[in-house]
């Protein structure tokens, strides 16, 4: 394996650890039944969007994603700390808004894995 290759499995591997702290701490609360933004929320949403940046940088010689496909996944991970940072010391925040915030997160894991 080269060095390349490398940065871009550990990248993929935080990703995937944002992934796992934006959803899980999404799941907690809404089966809690409080709509919180809690501190896994909001380190995910981060993780996401610094981690999503640097696999977006051509590191695969050639076999990169659709720039299409970057871009729809960058808007929405966005859109997700845009909901997320601003209501961060909230006691809670609506039900509508907090469900978008899952929302938006299975549907940018679902551009993921779909779109290839
Ligand atoms: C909340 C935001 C995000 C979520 C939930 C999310 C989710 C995921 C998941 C689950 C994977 C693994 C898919 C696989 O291994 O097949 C993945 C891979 C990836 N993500 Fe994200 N992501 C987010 C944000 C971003 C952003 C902002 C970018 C860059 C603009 C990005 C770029 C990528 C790339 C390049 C991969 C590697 C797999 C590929 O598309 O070829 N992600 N993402």
């Amino acid at each position: 394996m080269d060095a390349q290759e490398a940065v871009r499995l550990v990248l993929l591997y935080l990703h995937l650890i944002g992934f796992a702290l934006l959803l899980g701490g999404f799941a907690v609360q809404y089966f809690a039944g409080r709509y919180r933004i809690n501190a896994a929320i909001l380190w995910g949403s981060l993780i996401q969007l610094v981690t999503g940046i640097g696999l977006a940088a051509p590191l695969r010689d050639g076999n990169e994603p659709d720039p299409a496909k970057l871009v729809v996944k960058l808007i929405l991970a966005l859109l997700i700390a845009g909901a997320v940072v601003p209501m961060r010391r909230r006691e809670s925040v609506n039900r509508g808004h907090f469900l978008a915030i899952g929302a938006m997160t299975l549907l940018n894991a679902g551009v993921a894995v779909f779109w290839t």
